[in-house]
């Protein structure tokens, strides 16, 4: 079986879906792995690491491709016109197709990929039960951007994140409040309180005030009865209603203009970032606070923000947007996805024969599979009960669709 991991060619994207220590453990499954040259390059593995660890360097990415019978990705391949290659027309029929497909940004790659015959799995759908946390690329991801964020936010800071005190004088500590309090936002209050900020953090999820207190932040919400049910099944936060929406806002607005520092990470699975952080708010800030929008891919919660940009406002705010923030700490983000999806191989091959062998009814498989003998299979896409596969369960993961 061979295992292809081409260069990511979509812009802005230094990530690469094996490194040299999962070739290793590749090869060690069975598989004859192949990596295009220069795949790693945006993440320090140099080919000559991947010869090492046994795979083969291939020039050409329509060799690499054409036989290939597992295609591991970062992000989902060139499709028709899009850049310099149609990836997806070099896959061969049958062939496994594994990345971040970002089905609910892509809805009509889905089709591509059935029309193509591909079997195509999505990463950013890999249930979060306990047996699949080892290939959770949303936590892997989101915990690194967190962390970039702080030091993006300290890299556009014109003053320092701890009190200091000098002969020269003291220092004041920065004042940091992290909006969201998921993966990315539990990791953006930790590495904000070793850089030495006084933090702050506010989340519509109950569950979440105790973690947010025991990293030593403080909590800071509208605790009502709305409040104490935002929290779905899954784990993730619902849609609030408008009139806990102006409350939140009116505490953000007396909170906020204390802040040097705001980094926002709220998502609401499937749907548009909510806006938490208004113009009206922004303008109340001082001059050279930063924001960071970790949402804005999603839409933003930050009024103002541009994705890709960082905007300074007329009252000295700088408003961060910076795509694909996990691409900018890319050799630890490599790594970590690679392990991810070296846990979710470990599912999918055949440990004596070193075949493929998917359990489809197994949850995790159920969970990612979207597309399958050229039909769209997962129940979120599927257009029709028909086009559904007869052993489809239920929508059992359905509320987490978004992209990391
Ligand atoms: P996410 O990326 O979907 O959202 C980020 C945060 O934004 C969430 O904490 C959410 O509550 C918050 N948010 C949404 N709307 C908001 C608003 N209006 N105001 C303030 N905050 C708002 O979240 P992520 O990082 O994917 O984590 C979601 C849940 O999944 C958490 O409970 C986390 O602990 C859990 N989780 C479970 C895992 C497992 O069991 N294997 C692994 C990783 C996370």
């Amino acid at each position: 079986m061979k295992v292809a991991i081409p260069k990511e060619r979509r812009a802005g994207e230094r990530r690469v879906a094996a490194s040299p220590e999962t070739v290793k453990k590749l090869k060690a499954l069975g598989l004859d792995v192949a990596v295009e040259s220069g795949a790693g390059a945006g993440a320090s593995f140099p080919d000559q690491h991947y010869a090492d660890a046994g795979a083969v360097i291939e020039t050409d990415p329509r060799a690499l491709l054409v036989d290939a019978d597992i295609v591991l990705k970062v992000q989902r391949p060139q499709i028709g016109g899009e850049g310099d290659l149609d990836e997806l027309a070099l896959l061969k029929t049958g062939a496994l197709l594994i990345g971040t497909l970002s089905p609910h940004g892509a809805p009509d790659s889905l089709k591509a990929y059935a029309a193509a015959g591909v079997t195509a799995f999505a990463m950013e759908f890999v249930p979060r039960i306990t047996r699949a946390q080892s290939m959770d690329v949303l936590s892997s991801q989101s915990n690194l951007a967190g962390y970039r964020a702080v030091l993006d936010a300290a890299h556009e800071f014109g003053r320092a994140f701890p009190m200091m005190m000098t002969a020269a004088g003291t220092v004041p500590p920065a004042r940091c409040l992290i909006m969201g309090v998921g993966v990315a936002g539990l990791q953006a209050i930790a590495t904000a309180r070793r850089l030495g900020a006084i933090v702050s953090a506010t989340d519509v999820r109950p569950a979440v005030k105790e973690q947010v207190q025991s990293l030593g932040a403080t909590f800071v919400a509208v605790e009502d009865d709305e409040f104490k049910q935002a929290e779905s099944k899954g784990g993730y936060a619902k849609e609030m209603s408008p009139e806990y929406r102006a409350k939140q806002a009116a505490l953000i607005t007396e909170t906020i203009k204390k802040q040097d520092i705001v980094i926002t990470t709220a998502l609401i699975p499937g749907r548009k970032a909510p806006i938490l952080v208004s113009a009206d708010m922004v303008a109340s800030m001082k001059p050279g606070a930063v924001i960071i929008d970790l949402a804005v891919e999603q839409g933003g919660n930050v009024e103002g923000v541009q994705p890709g940009l960082v905007v300074t406002t007329p009252g000295g705010v700088k408003i961060v947007g910076h795509l694909n923030v996990p691409s900018r700490i890319a050799v630890d983000a490599s790594a970590l996805y690679a392990r991810n999806l070296l846990s979710l191989l470990q599912l999918l091959i055949d440990k004596k024969t070193g075949a493929v062998s998917i359990p489809w009814t197994d949850e995790i498989v159920k969970g990612i599979a979207l597309t399958r003998d050229g039909r769209i299979i997962h129940p979120a896409f599927a257009s029709t009960p028909a086009e559904a596969a007869p052993s489809t369960p239920p929508a059992t993961n359905t509320e987490r669709g978004h992209n990391p």
